[in-house]
């Protein structure tokens, strides 16, 4: 099994003989070559790195007509020779050491190796709650919004293995920044595992990642989301719904008219309105999704219902509360309720 380790470099050449030595203690036993690719840096990264090839198996890919994280890695996939590939940074941020663990659980039969900031054992360094906080809200996120990757724990990670037919045929876009995930939604697999590793201090220079890093993001995961369909599924979903608000007032207008009680009527028109909603994203938004047994799914469809609903109400008296006008609040609720429903439904129900 041979090895390619392809780091993206940007300005990093105070790190690269540090990092070039520890990678090849770590990879004593192997067979392996080092695979830099970078943007043509001012600081000449590429050029201490091609005078180190002297001492270290390192190929130097000097690029000065594309630039960014994401190509420079999907280049260096193009360009390496190994079985199997382990990205990471050059600014020892990830520790070489944990490659041999990488290479482990590939042996032992993942596809996909990812040195996790999250799993028990894991960590960051020197980070503020907050930075923490906006770090796991962000994967939350995407956890959410991408199903496919609900497991993994931390699939930002820039430092992974993985196997060459992961990637081979793989149509990765180069655009969206966090490489892992574009692999993770993208990629040839079955099994992903992850390793615990600290996140350590960056060494010397400095980070390139910042400013529009959130909005990239979001743009990244709706760009996915869409690979996955799962942005249709929100269209069918929401049309879904506002077929089951004509049905709810339909019914209701009917009851009224048979003479019910208003304060009754509105209830079998709701739940007339659920069973409704129920029946087209069985039949139609989660069609291929349908794994439980169908009453499990009613029943399920019907906890959604609850628990958007009491999120409807807790936000629209929380809003009044600090002073929000009742009826922005009370739009902001059902758009809530909305999102609640349909992230409840899409993993649990037709989870
Ligand atoms: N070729 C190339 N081109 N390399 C780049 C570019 C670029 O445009 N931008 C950054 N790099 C290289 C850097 O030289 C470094 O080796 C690596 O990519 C990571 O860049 P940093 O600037 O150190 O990123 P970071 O520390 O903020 O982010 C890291 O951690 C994140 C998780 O918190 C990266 O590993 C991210 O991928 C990861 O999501
Ligand atoms: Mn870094």
């Amino acid at each position: 099994m041979k090895v390619s380790v392809i780091v993206p470099t940007y300005n990093e050449r105070e790190n690269l003989p540090e990092l070039f030595e520890r990678i090849s203690e770590a990879l004593r036993d192997y067979d392996y070559e080092i695979v830099v690719v970078d943007d043509d840096s001012p600081d000449e990264t590429w050029k201490l790195a091609q005078e180190l090839s002297e001492k270290y198996n390192v190929r130097v890919i000097r690029r000065t007509e594309e630039k960014g994280l994401s190509s420079a890695v999907i280049r260096g996939f193009k360009e390496a020779s190994g079985d199997v590939f382990v990205v990471m940074d050059a600014d020892l941020q990830h520790p070489p050491e944990v490659i041999p663990s990488l290479l482990k659980e590939i042996e032992k039969g993942a596809d996909i190796a990812v040195a996790s900031r999250y799993v028990p054992g894991g960590r960051v360094k020197n980070w503020y709650w907050y930075r923490k906080l906006v770090s796991k809200g962000a994967i939350m996120l995407g956890r959410l919004a991408l199903p496919k990757i609900r497991n993994v724990r931390d699939p930002v990670s820039g430092f992974f293995a993985l196997r060459r037919g992961v990637v081979e045929k793989a149509e990765l876009n180069p655009v969206g920044f966090k490489i892992l995930l574009e692999v993770l939604i993208k990629g040839n697999y079955k099994r992903v595992v992850e390793v615990p590793f600290t996140f350590g201090l960056r060494r010397a220079g400095e980070s390139k990642l910042s400013g529009r890093t959130m909005f990239n993001y979001i743009r990244h995961l709706y760009r996915l989301m869409r690979w996955e369909g799962e942005l249709d599924r929100l269209l069918k979903f929401s049309l879904v719904g506002l077929s089951g608000v004509l049905v709810n007032e339909g019914f209701l207008w009917a009851f009224v008219h048979l003479s019910w009680d208003k304060y009754i009527a509105n209830i079998p028109a709701t739940e007339l309105a659920i069973l409704n909603n129920f029946l087209w994203n069985d039949i139609w938004t989660f069609r291929d999704l349908r794994k439980r047994p169908l009453l499990q799914r009613l029943l399920s469809f019907h906890a959604a219902a609850l628990t958007g609903a009491l999120f409807q109400w807790l936000v629209y008296a929380i809003l009044v509360w600090i002073g929000m006008h009742y009826l922005l609040a009370n739009l902001v609720g059902i758009v809530l309720s909305f999102v609640v429903r349909f992230i409840f439904n899409r993993h649990v129900t037709w989870g």
